[in-house]
């Protein structure tokens, strides 16, 4: 018998789907796919040969299956994952962790109780460049980081035809910009920057066919420790870009995905110093991020999100909510 834990994946549509495949192709570990759509269930088993099931309690109960990855819609995720870490089991749930700040207190206390590992998938944490940059950062030879950008957007369509027909359309399914693309920056400028202290908010509907939810966001932030951190980013785009610049009084540090590279300039310096890392296809970071997880399993510490980070980065979110119906600036 094969002492390989098993990996439940609830949830088999975009992301599921990739977390499948990337989990198995660790071969670190067994996969079963859970959803409520028998077609997509046929299709994991055709494609992946793995177990299939409708129904994720029953499954639970089985001794082997040892992690849950939640990959739902976000409304869903913080009680299946309550559900998950009070059966003893390891959980990796997808971003947002929530729409709202219902159920969090009984959810960190499960997780305090149940000694198992739990992250948010916050897949920025699994890429080369932002894990240099950080410990660049962290070793202090610019001073701290006093004010950031982040300039990002692509052509969602492109990437996620089916955007009109998914959750994305809505809010209360977890749709639109805020909760759904720029969370993963704010995660990103959090993770090495600390928590966001207040922000302003604009965002509106520019372009994308067929929704009506924010495709564009603007935010200013000021971070617990004063910094001064500027957001933008659309989802219509033509270019599939992503840059973070961090600036210090000695130098200032630089992050280009789709250069694959970062790079810092000391003050009095003329040129950048680049670090280029192999480019990664799209698994890629999500291969890295399954290692991740199946280590924090083993009660490795990794970088992955924590979450308190999953928490504050929702916060953000709502505050974010609240910004635009006010038009003032909201405090979290
Ligand atoms: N990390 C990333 O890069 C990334 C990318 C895309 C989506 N996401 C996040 O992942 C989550 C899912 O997104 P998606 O694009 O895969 O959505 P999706 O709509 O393609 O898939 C969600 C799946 O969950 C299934 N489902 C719903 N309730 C269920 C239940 N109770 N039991 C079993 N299955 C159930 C649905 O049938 C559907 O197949 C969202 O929170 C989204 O924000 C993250």
């Amino acid at each position: 018998m094969s002492t390989l834990p098993t990996v439940l994946i609830i949830g088999c549509g975009s992301i599921g789907e990739r977390h499948l495949r990337t989990f198995k192709s660790t071969g670190r570990c067994h996969v079963i796919a859970c959803d409520t759509r028998p077609a997509i269930l046929a299709k994991m088993q055709e494609t992946y040969q793995v177990e299939i099931t409708t129904d994720w309690q029953p499954v639970l109960t089985r001794p082997e299956v040892e992690i849950v990855v939640i990959c739902t819609p976000a409304p869903y995720h913080v009680p299946i994952a309550t559900a998950v870490l009070k059966s003893g089991r390891h959980c990796l749930i997808e971003k947002p962790l929530a729409l709202s700040l219902e159920g969090m207190d009984e959810l960190t206390a499960a997780h305090a109780a149940s000694g198992r590992a739990c992250h948010v998938a916050y897949v920025n944490h699994s890429r080369p460049e932002p894990r240099a940059a950080k410990a660049f950062l962290a070793a202090g030879s610019f001073g701290p980081v006093r004010a950031a950008t982040v300039v990002c957007g692509q052509n969602f369509p492109t990437y996620r035809p089916a955007y009109r027909e998914i959750y994305y359309n809505n809010h209360a399914q977890g749709g639109g910009a805020i909760q759904d693309a720029i969370t993963h920056v704010v995660n990103l400028l959090e993770w090495i920057l600390g928590p966001t202290a207040s922000l302003l908010c604009d965002a509106g509907h520019q372009v994308l066919d067929g929704v009506e939810v924010e495709d564009t966001v603007s935010v200013v932030a000021r971070n617990q420790d004063g910094a001064i951190i500027s957001y933008n980013l659309n989802q219509f785009q033509a270019p599939n870009e992503f840059t973070i610049q961090f600036n210090a009084a000695k130098g200032s540090v630089k992050i280009e995905y789709h250069q694959s590279r970062w790079g810092h300039l000391a003050l009095g310096a003329t040129e950048w110093t680049w670090e280029t890392f192999p480019p990664l296809d799209r698994d890629g970071p999500f291969i890295i991020q399954a290692n991740d997880f199946l280590d924090a399993c083993t009660g490795q510490v990794t970088p992955m999100a924590t979450l308190t980070e999953g928490i504050q980065a929702v916060k953000f979110n709502l505050a974010c909510f609240e910004s635009l119906r006010t038009g003032a600036r909201a405090t979290i």
